[in-house]
């Protein structure tokens, strides 16, 4: 197995694993050590099912189901379906525009999820260009970086993680893209039942990585309703200011994918976005596992 550094906080490239197989513990420790160091790492040329992809994944811990039913794999229900292609039915195949903001995935959640493994099986590419990079920020790294009157100032406070804040947020911003002529996203409506496996959470902001013992940034501008116990404006100020930081370029990175790539990132050490610059024609059909983590100290 070959480990190469590609950025600077975060990314790293492991080669010459084929993760189709049984990994022993020796070359499974290896990958764990090498993935917790650098925040963001890619295997590429892999060839993996649905199966191989949960049996690798499902070795760092429990895998979670996502809320959205309708987006989850026939038969796979670990696997969550990130794509822009519809059915034979009509219906889309999986989330079409999964990670519009900045985030980390199902940090709503009482566990949030510790890492999430996206393997590419369709990509859009069009005259020798991809399209649909998904890009990252280390929150370690700009955790480190913020000025110590801000640190002070974030000590003892928790944020709010709603999952129906982001529903509301997020079909505001498709009913704004239609408007511009954009495209038109109809989503399953969410069911009470279903909103009542995720009611909102309370976390604090400044974390402590499970792992690495680092410390780390817990606010994002997809999740994040409010900070608790601040006036509306004050927890609006601070979080726009982090949110500011967070994507600083000194602290970010970019994977530009190519097919069988398997791209895994720790949720808790990193924020990531998806990029919609393509359309029908272009196909991209992505499948997500994510592994659940502990709850945030
Ligand atoms: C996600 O937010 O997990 C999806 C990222 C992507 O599709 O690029």
């Amino acid at each position: 197995m070959n480990v190469v550094k590609t950025g600077n906080h975060l990314g790293a490239r492991i080669t010459d694993v084929d993760l189709s197989k049984p990994l022993d513990d020796t070359t499974f420790q290896s990958i764990h050590d090498a993935f917790f160091e650098n925040q963001v790492v890619v295997f590429p040329n892999q060839q993996l099912t649905p199966e191989q992809q949960i049996a690798f994944t499902q070795r760092f811990g429990h895998l979670e189901q996502h809320v959205r039913k309708e987006s989850r794999l026939q038969n796979q229900p670990e696997i969550f379906v990130i794509s822009n292609l519809i059915g034979e039915d009509g219906k889309p195949l999986g989330a079409v525009d999964a990670g519009r903001f900045w985030h980390s995935d199902l940090s709503y959640k009482q566990n949030p999820s510790m890492l999430s493994a996206l393997y590419s099986v369709e990509i859009p590419e069009k005259d020798g260009r991809i399209y649909g990079d998904t890009q990252y920020a280390s929150v370690v790294a700009a955790y480190e970086h913020l000025p110590e009157v801000m640190k002070k100032r974030l000590e003892g406070l928790s944020a709010v993680h709603s999952y129906a804040y982001y529903r509301k947020k997020n079909r505001l911003a498709q009913q704004e893209e239609a408007k511009q002529g954009g495209r038109v996203i109809k989503e399953a409506e969410l069911s009470d039942e279903q909103l009542k496996t995720v009611p909102d959470m309370s976390f604090p902001i400044v974390r402590t990585h499970p792992v690495t013992k680092r410390r780390t940034l817990f606010v994002n501008e997809a999740h994040v309703s409010h900070i608790e116990g601040l006036s509306v404006e004050e927890s609006a100020d601070i979080l726009g200011q982090l949110y500011e930081h967070i994507v600083k370029p000194e602290f970010r990175h970019v994977h530009s994918w190519s097919r069988g790539d398997l791209l895994m990132w720790d949720n808790t050490a990193v924020q990531h976005k998806a990029t919609f610059d393509y359309d029908l024609p272009l196909r991209r059909l992505m499948y997500r596992t994510t592994v659940r983590g502990s709850v945030p100290y």
